[in-house]
């Protein structure tokens, strides 16, 4: 078995070999991403999304995060578990911020989390640092601050914006931060950013060039039947979950109701004589 995946060990990647993560929101869905070898498991805000229906990520709350984060942990994986501070609970104060850091450690089992924003969030960053948490940074199209951005847009497109992002990116590894995804970005934007800082670039919808890449479990399996048919460029589908589901659950159905399940070795039984003696 392969050792435990570690802080300094994601750092050490930087120069390869390329990292890997993918979101995780329960136990059995850990312990696939855990086989696949995957480095990091991400316990992402986009759960509000992908298993709770809403359609922002705002809705995710601390005890929301923690819920899940636990059952993430329970499966023992190997991968580095990396959990979502939600919208509004890195915002208010350092007290809070360090109060909800340490319940998502303590209570969520998070090895590691993950905040959105570059020089605005320093102070709570470093704040969460100092309470010995490891701190991942996410820059560029960040989810939470979906009303500002108006929607979901790729960021970092004109010169003034990218520079901004460039100097984030600075700050947030001059701080301490040990990771930092970079989403929705041109791909020469995040080659700039992942040759400019010394902690590796985990990227998702940000080129090829990044230390590492990062999507979402529901979407690199296709387990959401998408009522709009609409994915975003940067998806790539390994496999059609919710499609191979569908088709065993018709088949199950028609099973049923042609009276082939269960079958006779899928059927508990009593011995011969106590069969006999209740039926008369
Ligand atoms: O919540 C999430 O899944 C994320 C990834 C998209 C990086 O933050
Ligand atoms: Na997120």
């Amino acid at each position: 078995m392969r050792d435990k995946v570690t802080i300094p060990a994601i750092k050490a990647r930087k120069h390869g070999p390329k990292l890997t993560m993918v979101t995780a929101y329960d136990a059995p869905m850990a312990r696939i991403v855990d086989q696949a070898d995957i480095d990091m498991i991400l316990v992402g805000d986009s759960l509000a999304t992908t298993v709770l229906g809403q359609t922002d990520t705002l809705a995710a709350t601390v005890d929301i995060m923690i819920h899940h984060s636990a059952s993430v942990a329970r499966a023992n994986p190997r991968a580095l578990i990396v959990t979502d501070m939600p919208w509004l609970s890195y915002h208010v104060s350092r007290e809070e911020t360090i109060r909800n850091a340490g319940r998502l450690i303590r209570e969520g089992k998070a090895e590691a989390l993950k905040l959105e924003g570059g020089r605005k969030r320093l102070p709570m960053i470093e704040a969460i640092l100092a309470a010995e948490i490891p701190v991942m940074g996410h820059l560029g199209l960040t989810p939470q601050s979906f009303h500002a951005m108006g929607g979901y847009r790729v960021q970092g497109k004109d010169l003034e914006a990218a520079r901004e992002l460039i100097a984030d990116a600075k700050a947030l590894a001059q701080a301490g931060a040990f990771a930092l995804v970079l989403e929705g970005i041109p791909d020469v934007l995040a080659e700039i950013i992942t040759q400019e800082i010394a902690i590796p670039t985990i990227g998702i919808g940000a080129g090829v060039h990044c230390d590492g890449q990062v999507l979402v479990f529901h979407d690199v399996l296709s387990f959401n039947p998408d009522p709009t048919g609409k994915q975003a460029k940067f998806v790539r589908q390994y496999a059609q979950l919710a499609e191979l589901a569908t088709t065993a659950l018709q088949q199950y159905s028609a099973d049923v109701q042609a009276g082939t399940f269960p079958a006779d070795n899928e059927t508990y039984h009593t011995n011969a004589e106590v069969a006999r003696t209740l039926r008369v």
